[in-house]
């Protein structure tokens, strides 16, 4: 599946971890070219290679993704894929959450993805390519204690089913991927209610994917050109059970997360 890669050019950012660098060392596997976005220079270092431009820096600057992806498209000759994986998670309660938390979701999650739509807009119109959101079940319906962070999916959601029809009629695809409970360093890195990040994970319901698996999963969601995944069965089930049964999904979502 992945070798539908081979050769074409793909921007990921938050590469430095999880399934963002799952999904780095998928494609560099598969002989494409990637442009690498994350904060931890070293991490996406150890990633080098002669297909890989790497782009230490932060979504949340609008100058620095347009030359992550200007710089992309430059060192390979366009973009095939843009891929907006960065963000970050809260586990706070709404009334004690300082309002930085609330600024910090929205700056990350929803202007890094939109910084990513933006620049990399002119380079998939030329190559009627895919821009694709990794959102998350919390993208779908609200939890407790995440108040903040599904908001910002579910503001990502809107903004990328708009340009979906926007840009239809340029040929571009645009996919949302909406992970489950998946391994990686998110519940430790989420905010507290102080604003820093927690530092210790919060608990986990049901079955956990491992970030390759969720990887696997994003890319051939993306070379099928895919509407909407969503990932893990837990994940699937609330998705549904909220569509179906809103009430009991409201008692469900108290439960599942810590
Ligand atoms: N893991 C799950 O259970 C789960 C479930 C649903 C959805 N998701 C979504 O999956 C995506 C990837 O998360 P993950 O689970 O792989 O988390 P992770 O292990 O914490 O990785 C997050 C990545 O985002 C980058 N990042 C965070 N803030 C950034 C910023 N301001 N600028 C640039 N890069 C930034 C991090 O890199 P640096 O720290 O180096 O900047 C890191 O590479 C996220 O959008 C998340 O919401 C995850």
């Amino acid at each position: 599946m992945v070798n539908r890669f081979r050769n074409r050019t793909v921007v990921v950012t938050g590469a430095s971890a999880g399934i963002g660098r799952a999904m780095a060392r998928r494609l560099i596997e598969a002989g494409a070219n990637v442009g690498l976005v994350a904060r931890r220079r070293e991490a996406l270092e150890e990633l080098a290679g002669p297909n890989v431009a790497i782009f230490p820096g932060d979504v949340r600057d609008a100058d620095f993704c347009s030359r992550a992806v200007e710089g992309t498209a430059e060192a390979f000759g366009g973009i095939d894929c843009a891929i907006a994986n960065a963000g970050i998670s809260m586990n706070a309660p709404f009334a004690s959450a300082d309002l930085s938390v609330f600024r910090e979701m929205m700056e990350v999650n929803y202007f890094g993805s939109l910084h990513v739509a933006r620049f990399a807009h002119p380079h998939l119109k030329k190559s009627r390519g895919s821009l694709v959101f990794i959102s998350s079940v919390v993208g779908k319906r609200g939890f407790p204690t995440r108040s903040g962070y599904s908001a910002s999916k579910f503001a990502v959601q809107a903004l990328f089913e708009s340009l979906r029809v926007e840009w239809a009629p340029e040929g571009i695809h645009v996919g949302i991927v909406a992970p489950g409970y998946t391994e990686t360093e998110i519940r430790v890195n989420a905010l507290g209610s102080d604003g820093k990040p927690r530092g210790e994970g919060g608990s986990t319901v049901g079955s956990v994917m491992s970030a390759d698996r969720a990887a696997e999963s994003i890319l051939k969601a993306a070379a099928d050109r895919r509407r909407e995944t969503i990932l893990t069965r837990g994940g699937k089930a609330m998705v549904l059970l909220n569509r179906f049964f809103p009430a009991l999904a409201d008692r469900v979502s108290a439960k599942v997360v810590g």
